[in-house]
């Protein structure tokens, strides 16, 4: 299959808005994530750059470290907790050892729209979270949308859980994760994301399941055939700062990296909506044969994942469910 990635067009970066912030000491910022340069994550973190220096005066300078060159979401968190790097935007669901709750985002087909997402992720619940991710050597300053995970595999289309028999499924290291996979008859592996490119080219598995925007930017549609429009599970970025950073800033700057936080969360959500349906029809373009389910194959794959809620009701808390169930 062709690369799709050339046909894709990042929308233009806002103006930055808000008063040149004045304190004492110049500081650097190395922020790591896992996706490539071609991402929405990235998008936002060119936003939150131009945001951050200009407001600062160039007091403060941002340096960007895409396609986990150094070190993967969990490698990368743990340089922030050793002090070693400064920011870095994960999924949650490799964080959900540190953090039980994050678990509740791995539940599938828990938000039907993003919008419903936003309003749990920006309202009580969402800074609930954050409160509770400031620990650790980690301050947690904000969300960002990695996005609805689609399946992706080199073998045949998959409509249907029994299609997926057998099928080597990267996941990422999550639990909940496995036992989707597990419960609807694949057999999943949990894989850093620094190593699926080389475990898909070379069969050490057949499939993962990632956003479209990620699919494309990391080009698995060079060695994936088939995709299957899933929507199993909207997986939140949360923007994470080192605590040993933070406590050597002035609070003007703790103030100025939050705000630039929520801008670049609200901008890359905004540029992963924009591009979703684009890179679908690219990766399309691109030779990828794209398995759209309709609203009673989707039902197949719930009514199989049932007993997984009820598998991880107590370990994540009943009530948390429920509140956040209640708002979608
Ligand atoms: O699949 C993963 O591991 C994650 O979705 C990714 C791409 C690293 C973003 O956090």
């Amino acid at each position: 299959a062709l690369s799709a990635s050339a046909a894709t067009e990042m929308p233009p970066l806002p103006d930055v808005t808000g008063d040149t912030v004045k304190a004492d000491g110049d500081f650097e910022i190395k922020f790591s994530i896992g996706t490539t340069e071609s991402g929405a994550q990235y998008r936002g973190l060119e936003y939150f750059e131009k945001i951050v220096e200009q407001r600062s005066d160039g007091h403060i300078q941002v340096a960007l470290f895409p396609g986990a060159q150094l070190g993967d979401d969990r490698q990368a968190t743990s340089a922030l907790q050793a002090g070693t790097l400064e920011m870095t935007m994960p999924s949650t669901s490799p964080l959900v050892n540190m953090f039980p709750k994050f678990a509740v985002f791995d539940l599938p087909f828990l938000f039907p729209k993003p919008e419903m997402a936003d309003a749990v992720l920006d309202g009580e619940i969402g800074q609930q979270m954050l409160d509770d991710a400031s620990s650790k050597g980690l301050v947690a300053i904000g969300w960002g949308e990695n996005g609805y995970r689609q399946l992706t595999n080199s073998q045949h289309p998959v409509e249907k859980p029994a299609d997926l028999e057998g099928l080597k499924i990267r996941t990422m290291e999550n639990e909940l994760h496995l036992d989707i996979w597990r419960t609807l008859g694949a057999n999943p592996t949990p894989m850093s994301f620094a190593e699926l490119f080389t475990a898909l080219e070379q069969g050490v598995v057949d499939g993962q399941e990632n956003p479209w925007i990620t699919i494309e930017s990391s080009k698995f549609n060079e060695v994936q055939d088939y995709a299957t429009e899933t929507n199993h599970v909207y997986t939140p970025f949360i923007t994470l700062v080192s605590a040993r950073f933070w406590d050597r800033l002035p609070e003007e700057y703790q103030q100025l990296l939050r705000d630039a936080a929520t801008k670049m969360g609200d901008y890359q959500r905004h540029v992963s909506r924009t591009l979703n349906d684009q890179i679908k029809q690219d990766l399309k373009d691109s030779g990828m044969q794209i398995t759209e389910l309709t609203p009673e194959q989707v039902k197949l794959f719930q009514d199989k994942l049932e007993p997984v809620y009820q598998d991880w009701r107590d370990e994540i808390g009943g009530e948390l469910i429920d509140d956040i169930r209640a708002q979608v």
